[in-house]
């Protein structure tokens, strides 16, 4: 397995959980403490946590919380108020399909076993710390596929990211971020550019704090300065997460990717995705389905406490878009790296 990086933003201790706050990187390092699912509801809600595989993990630990609590004794009642607890877990953010397909495994296991009532809960931890740790591997298989991708030459390629998809953003390492950890760690890695991604900042708080905490050499740009770059030749490779794949490989990511794959396509610079199978939404035949989440305008017209525009105009603050498969160069999966329309093969593979 590739070399190992210490960021865990989910962690899992005897009977509660601990998540890094996201919300105040990089100038603090915070953790939350977690011991109800409500409350892991609303750290998902609020952004503690976030990045689509790390919610998942999150939102499997809040299942077996919610379970743990209850206190009924008869398995439909006990099944029905599990359910509930899903009802509000799925509720949080509409995006990122690793929530629903890591909530959907937790409620499936409880469904199957056939043990006591009383049993629910330990059977349901075990699933949460095997999403968990299959999610670590998974991203240093990401990480290591992602070698396939680089070009002959230069030896040393310059690497352009938008938001965060590393150790943060899932249980550790990275999607795009573990590609380009994998890169550097051979000695292939000249430069991650990245974006510093409007509104939440998620490349600049996050993405350079990661670079920074690992001395990974990265220059922070703004998101409208990623076409200059690329047609000044700073570029050799887009590497960027995902939020939600369709079937047929139109790819949901941070507002700002669709741009910046059209901008690639321009300059004729690849542009992949990195993502788990549990990114994959089989049930949509295309990008149009997948849900988009719209924020509070405030992250737009804020900064801080500082009011940056004008009262007297409206606002519309998507938090992510779509990217139509025909601009995606590949898709760097835990099973190699596939071209959008080969997805399919995949569709055995998923573990619900
Ligand atoms: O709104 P966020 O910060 O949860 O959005 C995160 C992203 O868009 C990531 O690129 C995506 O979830 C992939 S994380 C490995």
């Amino acid at each position: 397995m590739s070399q190992a990086s210490e960021v865990y933003p989910v962690i899992w201790q005897t009977d509660h959980v601990l998540l890094i706050d996201q919300n105040h990187l990089p100038s603090q390092y915070e953790m939350v403490i977690i011991d109800c699912f409500e409350d892991m509801a609303q750290a998902i809600k609020t952004m503690i946590v976030r990045g689509a595989p790390a919610i998942g993990v999150a939102a499997a630990y809040g299942m077996y919380l919610g379970a743990r609590d209850l206190e009924v004794t008869d398995r439909q009642e006990f099944l029905a108020q599990l359910t509930e607890v899903a009802v509000q877990l799925k509720a949080t953010r509409p995006t990122a399909v690793n929530l629903f397909w890591a909530i959907d495994r937790m409620l499936k296991a409880a469904q199957q076993f056939e043990g006591p009532v009383a049993e629910i809960p330990s059977t349901l931890l075990e699933m949460a710390q095997t999403i968990h740790t299959e999610d670590l591997q998974t991203c240093h298989q990401i990480g290591d596929y992602g070698l396939e991708v680089l070009p002959d030459a230069p030896d040393q390629v310059r690497i352009l990211t938008h938001c965060n998809a590393g150790a943060l953003a899932t249980a550790g390492y990275g999607t795009a971020l573990g590609v380009v950890r994998s890169v550097w760690h051979r000695g292939r890695l000249e430069r991650l550019y990245i974006d510093e991604t409007r509104p939440r900042l998620q490349g600049a708080r996050l993405t350079a704090w990661e670079c920074a905490q690992e001395g990974i050499p990265a220059t922070l740009i703004t998101d409208s300065m990623a076409a200059h770059c690329m047609q000044r030749g700073l570029v050799d490779l887009v590497v960027v997460g995902a939020d939600r794949i369709a079937a047929n490989g139109d790819t949901a990511n941070k507002i700002g990717t669709y741009s910046l794959a059209l901008v690639a396509k321009a300059h004729n610079i690849p542009f992949y995705i990195a993502a788990p199978l549990s990114t994959i939404d089989f049930k949509l035949s295309d990008g149009s389905q997948i849900p988009i989440e719209e924020r509070n305008p405030a992250e737009i017209y804020q900064i801080g406490d500082t009011f940056i525009c004008p009262a007297g105009v409206d606002f519309y603050n998507p938090a992510f878009d779509v990217t139509p498969a025909e601009l995606i160069a590949g898709i760097i999966t835990e099973h190699g790296v596939m071209q959008p329309g080969e997805l399919g093969q995949l569709q055995g593979k998923q573990a619900i």
